[in-house]
């Protein structure tokens, strides 16, 4: 996707993959030159790492605590995070979704919880109910995000059959933040029985997963009569605003989109090539 766009406004750049160990990961990030690199994606698990080895912290990379995008700003290092603006652009452009004034219900309290929870809270929702199978840590965004969005009533649940039905049922969206469904044979975070039927309010329902096309917590959506979205849109639109960052220019983003996609496909073509 990124050298693709990189091709597109005829840039010489490439993009290279590094997986690390963690002593490798902080050796790496010290020895990095800027007459070689002009930025970098980080992912996980070092998206929290990161925070402490980079000169400066976009407002965002701050709050939701964690960095997934590197560019250099005025000889400097700054660590944004760009989940944030991919998330909240791929619910616009994908779903048509504007949360102003929305209620929504967000399964997990993890670091990709705290993307999505930042994003509907910049811009203007009204309630965010965060669920999550540890309480405590549903608690805690909660009362971190309430002192800086003060207008937006924050709830704290467990994911149970008791605690859901009451939030679900005012909810204009749910996102699946949790990591459950990122494997084929993965149950929902949420039984389809506590879903309501679209008849009574037809809510849009998003997990964040991209590389499955339907995990079963949109598939029980889906079969209530609900709208859906995967990640797809999400990964598309952090990778464009990361490109902006590092190039300065317009992303191309048909043709990344295109390069996406291909190289997707691409994939579970190995991937069953790699189970027979
Ligand atoms: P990420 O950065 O992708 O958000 P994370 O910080 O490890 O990853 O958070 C994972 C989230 O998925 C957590 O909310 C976790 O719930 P707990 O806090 O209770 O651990 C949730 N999760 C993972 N496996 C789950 C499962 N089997 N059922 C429900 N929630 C699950």
């Amino acid at each position: 996707m990124q050298e693709a766009g990189f091709q597109a406004i005829n840039k010489k750049a490439v993009y290279a993959v590094f997986e690390l160990s963690l002593p490798a990961f902080k050796r790496t990030i010290k020895k990095i030159s800027p007459e070689i690199l002009r930025g970098f994606n980080v992912t996980v698990p070092y998206k929290q790492t990161m925070l402490s080895y980079v000169n400066e912290l976009t407002e965002e990379a701050r709050f939701v605590g964690a960095v997934n995008t590197v560019f250099r700003k005025r000889n400097r290092w700054v660590g944004a995070n760009t989940d944030v603006f991919g998330f909240m652009q791929s619910l616009k452009k994908e779903a048509g979704f504007s949360p102003g004034n929305k209620k929504n219900l967000v399964l997990g309290a993890g670091g990709a919880a705290r993307a999505v929870v930042y994003g509907l809270s910049k811009e203007g929702a009204q309630a965010i109910f965060i669920a999550n199978r540890t309480l405590s840590k549903a608690q805690i965004i909660a009362k971190e995000f309430s002192r800086k969005f003060s207008r937006v009533d924050f709830q704290a649940i467990e994911i149970s059959s008791k605690s859901i039905p009451p939030f679900i049922a005012q909810a204009d969206l749910v996102v699946n933040t949790t990591s459950l469904g990122l494997h084929e044979t993965d149950s929902s975070p949420l039984a389809e029985t506590l879903i309501p039927k679209a008849s009574l309010q037809r809510k849009l329902f998003v997990d964040l997963i991209y590389h499955r096309n339907k995990t079963t917590f949109l598939a029980n959506a889906e079969r209530q009569g609900h709208k859906t979205l995967n990640g797809l849109g999400m990964l598309l639109w952090q990778g464009v605003k990361a490109f902006e960052l590092w190039t300065g220019k317009a992303a191309p983003v048909k043709v990344m989109q295109k390069a996406l996609i291909e190289q997707l496909k691409q994939n579970v073509l190995n991937q069953k090539g790699n189970k027979k």
